[in-house]
């Protein structure tokens, strides 16, 4: 598993500077998704992986009630108590409360503790250094109170610490590919029966290249609930003719014409987008399997003009970033990653081809944007562990 040694090794400095004793030690990854977006809270199925960027926690138990934080990346440090956990204005130690708050309410016995954190997942990049860091939490304090708590619980745990004390609606897809990330494989996983299969990640001369606007719209987390809601919506009109639905999963583009345009074309769009998308999913998995990269890289595309023209949650520089790339040659796919409105494109590019298009890229993206654009060759790994 590609450990970051370096980042090992800050974190247990920043611990032992901090809290002065032996911590055990996690770590927790980010993820790509290589097709299926906004798929996952409409049960349909995601088909993400781990990387190497991860985020990395030490910790260590305390006698009494105090949690005690470090955040190296912010050079910041928190201190509360299980008696008054509540989110705070801080923004980072929520997604380790949240945590803590859901191991309270599933009535874990846990006590106070020492916790530094780092890592190298760069933040809202949509690479969900937030999954990362709750499911790096969840780990260790498994761990370091003998909770007991079974692998496929993490997930869900994580999942509920971000709808509550970060206020993200999110589905599962994050948390449970940090967890479940096994190296060059991805996770084709159904968010409704939650069963999963791993298919190899075969590029053949290619890799997956990330490049990051650098840009996080501050409408993510509200827009981010509205699309669910808009989702929920679509499917309570048609349920009203079809009692059987239940999600987007069960719902095809002939009852969305008959139930859900005549009432608003908005939502109209937004079903639209998920009903294709759950589509290209399962033919883009096969691609994968039979290894003909060029056409999943076309459904990327497709995927990619969905969430910026009808699911709406794309911004001016990703949509660049990927007409930068439509028509390259050595580019099979490339498209918006994650929640949307800033953060990265996942791109699958010619191993060869690549140094040359960040150059370029950079050039052109500064030109237009103003910006500095930041890329990252994703390399596919395992999921949490413990290190020591
Ligand atoms: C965020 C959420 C995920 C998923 C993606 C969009 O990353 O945390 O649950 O919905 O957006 O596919």
């Amino acid at each position: 598993m590609a450990i970051n040694q370096l980042m090992k090794e800050k974190v247990l400095q920043d611990f032992q500077r901090n809290f002065d004793e032996e911590p055990t030690i996690v770590r927790s990854p980010g993820r790509v998704n290589i097709i299926g977006e906004h798929t996952d809270y409409n049960n349909g199925f995601v088909l993400p992986a781990a990387i190497d960027k991860a985020v990395y926690v030490a910790v260590s138990r305390r006698n009494d009630d105090a949690i005690k934080l470090y955040s190296g990346e912010f050079d910041e440090s928190f201190e509360t108590s299980l008696k008054t956990l509540k989110p705070t204005d801080k923004g980072w130690p929520n997604y380790i409360l949240g945590v803590v708050d859901q191991l309270i309410k599933r009535s874990y016995p846990i006590r106070g503790f020492n916790l530094a954190i780092d890592g190298d997942v760069p933040i809202g990049s949509g690479l969900s250094s937030s999954a990362a860091v709750e499911c790096a939490t969840v780990f260790a304090l498994n761990e370091l109170f003998k909770l007991g708590i079974e692998k496929k619980e993490l997930p869900f745990i994580g999942q509920k610490a971000e709808h509550t004390f970060a206020g993200v609606m999110c589905g599962i897809m994050d948390q449970f590919a940090s967890v479940f990330g096994k190296k060059d494989h991805v996770i084709k996983l159904d968010c409704q029966s939650l069963d999963y299969e791993y298919v190899p990640l075969v590029l053949e001369g290619y890799k997956i290249l990330l490049l990051n606007t650098n840009v996080k719209h501050s409408l993510g987390s509200s827009e981010y609930n509205t699309r669910r809601a808009q989702c929920e919506q679509g499917v309570a009109w048609v349920k009203e003719h079809h009692p059987e639905v239940n999600s987007l999963r069960d719902v095809n583009m002939e009852m969305l014409h008959k139930y859900v345009q005549p009432k608003d074309e908005v939502i109209y769009k937004r079903c639209k987008y998920v009903v294709e998308e759950k589509e290209r999913l399962l033919t883009g998995c096969e691609d994968l399997k039979r290894g003909d990269l060029k056409a999943l890289g076309k459904k990327m595309f497709e995927t990619h003009d969905g969430l910026s023209k009808e699911y709406e949650v794309s911004c001016e520089e990703l949509d660049f970033l990927v007409d930068a790339v439509r028509d390259n040659p050595d580019v099979v796919g490339a498209r918006m990653m994650g929640g949307g409105f800033g953060g990265c494109t996942i791109n699958i590019v010619k191993e060869e081809a690549i140094d040359g298009l960040i150059d370029q890229l950079e050039e052109s993206y500064r030109a237009k944007m103003g910006m500095d654009l930041s890329a990252y060759i994703a390399q596919i790994e395992n999921g949490t562990s413990l290190l020591s």
